[in-house]
């Protein structure tokens, strides 16, 4: 459990830092893979509860900040395993009481301690942002991704709403990518010129002569992959994956039309980057990695905006999605944008309005979900849930209503409250109707558990529970029931034995250590005789030596 406010609790420390002597994506592969180093070595091997994970740099660095999006997911994966502080070397004497605040996140810099919190654009801004509205964008624009989801619509939207007259669309497909011809079709039908350009953005010789060949006075970048899984499996090549269209393609993009002048410089990141998605350390670094280069950019005098959209159903990456992830983020309050919303954020972006984050949140839900998570707390205030006809079997209270509820119970009446718990938590992970759908003899894998929903369920039961239960939970517990009785063991251990019987069990213990030959075995056996034979049980007195040892093992284990 989290240490309350007023005191850090126990932590490991570890630190990440780059050297500004190294080229821009050295120090991106360096910060991504110390953070990822840090985060799977104490995962395995910790005995701290908590590692806080400093990323030191006097300046904002986005490296570092690509470290810390990678973080956010283990976060996600982790709850309260993990603490990211930013700091300058001034700030750190102020780490123990900035821990103190119980935030997952923090920076220290000039001295003083922030949180990160998201804000609706008219409170950043003191008014709308302005919106690129109807204006006409002359020259060339360059769509990176431009055939994918959200490609494809930015540039109709750009030929429909903006006049755009000349479209470079680069993906590693080109005109092979599906649909990208029946697009160019389209769009030459409303009067643009359009080049449908075979070009992996992430090669920067590539992209360079691309840049020669048609000098753009607008970039939307919206290439990327996805290449998800728990940060415990991810490799150096699976980070790679994932960060070279996006965040190496973003630098080349930034360093190769810096001298031009540009009007325009949109990159779409993601909510990933900033809120930490299970499963997606890779993809959070290099949005998180985005959204810095355009603060870089920015400082630098130079255009730009990020897009950090939350779920957009464009037809591309979101449909990968399958039904289990679509749920995970509508329970934690992320809903769909239209394609209307999209493309208004696009307009904002456009009109250079810096780092937004589009999406559609469910405020009033996550309301009602305590605890509210801290980057929404401007947004959203907690308000109790509304009272519900069936009382919660569990609230996430840290598991003390659970255990004062176990120990009103008998030991079958134990075992079929967190047979109900688990069941509930299996139900609500993988979206089923309700806890009796859970079969409660099946294998999880047969249930339709995979690893991230393993996680969560691991991450759902910490809550129920109170317990820290590890990550191979459902592995080592294969079934509702079987995962049942080991909360039972970890929740509501056997009472110690009387100790009558904890004298006979350091009899028998005793007994097993002597040889067979031992007079003193024989001696202790005719004592037990003669005890068993003074008591009522004819049994017992009737038994041979081997038969009454054996007797009082199973007795002993059966208690
Ligand atoms: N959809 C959402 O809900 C959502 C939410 C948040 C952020 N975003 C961001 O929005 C952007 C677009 O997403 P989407 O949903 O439209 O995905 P998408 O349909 O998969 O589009 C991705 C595009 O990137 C191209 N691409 C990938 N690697 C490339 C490379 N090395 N060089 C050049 N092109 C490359 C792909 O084409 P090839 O395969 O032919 O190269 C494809 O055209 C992504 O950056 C994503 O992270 C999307």
């Amino acid at each position: 459990m989290a240490p309350g406010v007023g005191e850090p609790g126990p932590y490991a420390l570890a630190e990440i830092a780059t050297d500004p002597a190294d080229d821009p994506l050295t120090r991106l592969r360096s910060a991504t893979r110390q953070a990822l180093a840090h985060v799977q070595l104490h995962l395995a091997q910790s005995e701290e509860p908590r590692l806080v994970v400093v990323t030191r740099g006097e300046a904002p660095e986005p490296a570092l900040a690509a470290a810390r999006g990678l973080l956010r997911a283990a976060q996600a994966e982790h709850p309260e395993r993990f603490v990211i502080v930013d700091a300058d070397a001034e700030s750190l004497s102020a780490l123990d009481a900035a821990l103190a605040t119980g935030e997952p996140e923090l920076a220290l810099r000039g001295g003083s301690v922030s949180a990160p919190r998201l804000v609706r654009v008219r409170d950043a801004h003191g008014a709308a942002a302005p919106a690129l509205d109807g204006t006409v964008l002359d020259g060339t624009v360059l769509i990176t991704g431009g055939t994918g989801g959200i490609g494809a619509l930015a540039a109709r939207h750009l030929v429909s709403a903006h006049g755009v007259r000349r479209l470079v669309l680069a993906s590693r497909r080109g005109a092979e990518a599906p649909g990208a011809v029946e697009l160019r079709e389209e769009l030459v039908g409303e009067g643009a010129e359009v080049v449908l350009a075979a070009c992996d953005v992430s090669d920067r010789e590539a992209l360079a002569a691309l840049v020669a060949e048609h000098p753009p006075t607008a970039v939307v970048h919206t290439a990327g992959v996805l290449d998800d899984g728990l940060v415990e499996g991810l490799t150096a090549d699976g980070l790679d994956r994932v960060l070279r269209p996006k965040a190496d393609a973003a630098r080349h993009l930034h360093e190769l039309t810096r001298d031009l002048p540009l009007t325009a410089f949109v990159v779409l990141s993601s909510l990933a980057g900033a809120w930490g998605n299970p499963g997606q350390a890779n993809y959070g670094a290099a949005n998180a990695y985005l959204d810095a280069l355009i603060a870089e950019r920015r400082a630098a005098g130079l255009p730009g905006s990020a897009l950090a959209y939350g779920l957009w159903n464009a037809g591309g990456m979101a449909g990968e999605l399958d039904d289990a992830q679509v749920r995970r983020l509508a329970a934690s309050g992320v809903l769909p944008l239209t394609d209307e919303q999209g493309l208004a954020a696009l307009d904002l972006a456009l009109g250079d309005a810096g780092l937004l984050v589009p999406a559609r949140l469910d405020l009033r839900g996550l309301a009602e979900r305590t605890p509210v998570r801290p980057l929404l707390r401007r947004l959203v205030t907690a308000r109790p849930a509304r009272a519900t006809a069936v009382a919660p079997v569990a609230s996430d209270s840290g598991g003390e209503a659970l255990v004062a509820r176990l120990g009103g119970l008998d030991e079958a009446g134990r075992l079929d409250l967190l047979l109900e718990v688990v069941r509930r938590r299996i139900a609500d992970v993988l979206g089923f109707a309700g806890p009796e759908a859970v079969q409660v003899d099946r294998l999880f894998q047969d249930l339709g558990l995979d690893s991230l929903t393993a996680l969560e369920l691991r991450n759902q039961l910490n809550r129920a529970t109170g317990l820290r239960l590890p990550a191979t939970l459902v592995f080592d517990h294969p079934t509702p029931t079987a995962l049942a009785r080991h909360l039972l063991t970890e929740l509501a251990p056997a009472e110690a034995p009387n100790p009558l019987l904890a004298d006979l069990d350091r009899i028998e213990a005793a007994l097993a250590a002597l040889s067979p030959e031992d007079d003193l075995r024989h001696e202790v056996a005719a004592r037990l005789r003669e005890l068993a034979r003074s008591t009522a049980d004819a049994e017992l007195a009737e038994a041979s030596e081997d038969d009454l040892l054996a007797a009082l093992e199973s007795e002993l284990h059966n208690f």
